[in-house]
């Protein structure tokens, strides 16, 4: 029963026969009816100040709680064998409810922060906008780096857009008491579950894979009860819960995860192995490439993920041409869909980041989608072949 593939179809679903319906309700109330003023006091109080409904109260308000949301919650939790989860308007919403509940807001403005990360999540932290100090650093320096006053560890991995692996069990170790937040967007719970490593937190871009099909934004993050109400009370103080029809979207998309997963694995593993012999190509970043240094994608992510960065012989001019030059696969920004993606993470995910820490301006990340695996490949190879025959004028 604990399977992914059957929680994935599962989880989130427990009140269905008590309801007497096969499929997640929708409800998109703004407001809710207070049974009297005084059960109407204590579940705003309760819900506001980071609870759960009580017992013969109301949801209250759609700020503070809804269920369509509340069962997505519940589902993602499962997969990510956490207590509970939180949902948020975007994966950035979400950053931001974990920083201000784990940094100022408990008087420890310290945020340890592994690079690379999503060039979103470097600017949120880099500004200091929440209040908080952060210092960067490699995994192997977070032991050195965590302070007194240090709240947070924050790392992504499969880091972004590179695909490093950073061992979740070291960085646990080094970072002590404080909490670790382990970005899992690329990974996805059905390759890697940080929790189970010692993460506190395991955030999701739910826009992305969860999602699955392009049309909607969100963020989640599974953790401890604890954990949970302290986000949920920053996301009803500062408004970022997730929007019930994002949330049906996303429990409505959970099902196929395992199996989207899987599929598109396969394809971005014979598209790396395919790229690697590709003369405009002088490097391929994909996990297991080159073996399973450090025993992580044994241990840690029982799979090698469905993303693939590149790095152009020509520079800047041949990533920007190639991007310009595919038919199969979109120029846009994001990841994770049916559909495949090519972008240029210097010149956009990433364009906030400290020059010295932005990604090379010749790579370019790809997210493979469910086309047929030699479509995309021929897509790439006639894009790539752009900059070959630009090479070969240049030289000739
Ligand atoms: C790894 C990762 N984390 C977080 C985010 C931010 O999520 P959102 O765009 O849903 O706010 C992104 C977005 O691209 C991402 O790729």
């Amino acid at each position: 029963m604990d399977h992914p593939d059957t929680l994935a179809v599962h989880a989130g679903r427990a009140d269905f026969a008590a309801l007497g319906v096969h499929t997640p309700p929708l409800d998109l109330s703004s407001t809710y009816p207070l049974p009297d003023v005084e059960l109407g006091g204590d579940s705003y109080e309760a819900l506001a100040t980071g609870g759960v409904p009580i017992d013969g109260g109301s949801h209250v308000y759609a700020r503070l709680w809804n269920p369509t949301v509340a069962r997505f919650e519940e589902a993602l939790a499962a997969l990510e064998h956490a207590d509970a989860a939180v949902a948020f308007a975007s994966g950035m919403a979400a950053l931001t409810a974990a920083v201000l509940s784990h940094t100022t807001s408990v008087g420890k403005p310290h945020v340890v922060a592994v690079r690379p990360l999503y060039g979103g999540s470097d600017h949120l932290l880099s500004t200091g906008l929440l209040g908080t100090e952060v210092s960067f650093c490699t995994p192997s320096e977070v032991g050195a780096t965590v302070r007194a006053n240090t709240g947070l560890v924050v790392v992504e991995t499969p880091a972004n857009p590179t695909l490093e692996l950073v061992d979740i069990a070291d960085v646990v170790e080094q970072a002590g008491a404080v909490p670790v937040l382990v970005d899992n967007t690329f990974a996805t719970p059905v390759l890697q579950r940080p929790l189970d490593h010692g993460a506190a937190l395991s955030l999701h871009s739910a826009t992305k894979y969860l999602g699955g099909h392009g049309d909607v934004v969100g963020g989640v993050i599974a953790c401890s009860h604890e954990s949970a109400a302290a986000l949920r009370r920053v996301r009803a103080i500062t408004g970022g819960i997730l929007h019930p029809l994002g949330a049906y979207l996303l429990h409505r998309g959970l099902p196929t995860l395992p199996l989207r997963m899987r599929a598109q694995q396969e394809s971005a593993a014979a598209i790396a192995r395919h790229l690697v012999a590709n003369d405009a190509v002088s490097e391929v970043f994909y996990p297991g490439l080159h073996g399973d240094p450090g025993g992580l994608l044994a241990r840690q992510q029982h799979g090698t993920g469905a993303m693939v960065a590149i790095r152009l012989r020509g520079g800047y001019e041949a990533a920007a041409r190639v991007a310009a030059s595919t038919g199969l696969f979109t120029h846009a920004v994001s990841l994770g869909g049916v559909d495949s993606l090519i972008q240029h993470p210097a010149a956009l995910t990433h364009r906030p980041v400290a020059a010295d820490a932005r990604p090379d301006a010749d790579i370019l990340r790809l997210s493979i989608g469910l086309e047929h695996v030699d479509d995309l490949i021929a897509d790439l190879e006639n894009a790539l072949a752009t900059t070959t025959a630009a090479r070969a004028r240049t030289t000739a």
